[in-house]
């Protein structure tokens, strides 16, 4: 049974929004420290749909077949469902941001917004239209610079958390260096099987 795209993105999206509340809720509702554990509970959510997304070429290039090889055909829905996900963590900021009188394009980091670009960009461009009308080169471009910035921002927000959360802020990093060796092994077995190929 194939399940449709449109459901992984929507489900993916009202756990997110689930857990969102719930975590606002626990953190004492319509608070600083309430709406700020909204936000991060999003943000992780949104960061194991990215990892999937990111890390699913690779898995299924070191070991075809299974699950692997299933990821990497609902590569897009889950790459759609990481960035559905990241702007329900948007909504939690903009309600942090407001309840504590926040400008946010003064205190949101530059690269943490350029990201947020080529996020939307990258969800509404995962059509094969999209793809004939951008040319493939571009398209592949827009899909790795968007890929290494958010990864560049996730491990740029958990190594600084480390000291202060290293419960949550280890696992994600060993976790992002883990997707990266997978990623490196990958390039060097097609590079393999190309030269052998030639
Ligand atoms: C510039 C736009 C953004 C703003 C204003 C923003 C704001 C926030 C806030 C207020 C929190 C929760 C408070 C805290 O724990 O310090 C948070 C957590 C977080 N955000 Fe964002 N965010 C933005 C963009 C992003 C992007 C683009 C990513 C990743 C690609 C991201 C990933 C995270 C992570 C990983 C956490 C921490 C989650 C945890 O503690 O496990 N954010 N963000």
């Amino acid at each position: 049974m194939r399940i449709e795209t449109r459901t992984i993105v929507v489900g993916s999206a009202l756990v997110a929004a689930g857990l969102g509340l719930a975590f606002t809720a626990a953190g004492g509702g319509y608070t600083k420290e309430g709406l700020m554990a909204g936000a991060r509970i999003t943000a992780r959510w949104s960061f194991l749909w990215f990892m999937a997304a990111w890390t699913a070429s690779a898995l299924a290039g070191l070991w075809p077949g299974g699950w692997r090889t299933v990821l990497l055909r609902r590569r897009r829905a889950v790459g759609i469902a990481f960035a559905a996900d990241h702007f329900v963590h948007l909504g939690f900021v903009l309600a942090w941001a407001s309840h504590e009188q926040i400008n946010l394009v003064k205190i949101g980091l530059l690269d943490g917004w350029i990201c947020y670009l080529l996020i939307g960009a990258m969800a509404v461009t995962s059509h094969n239209a999209a793809q004939r009308w951008m040319g493939m080169a571009r398209w592949r471009w827009l899909q790795r610079i968007g890929g290494w910035l958010a990864l560049y921002v996730f491990f740029h927000l958990y190594s600084g958390r480390l000291a202060d959360q290293p419960a949550t802020a280890g696992p994600a990093v060993a976790l992002i260096v883990a997707a990266v060796a997978l990623r490196a092994a990958a390039w060097l077995k097609s590079r393999r099987s190309q030269a052998q190929a030639a």
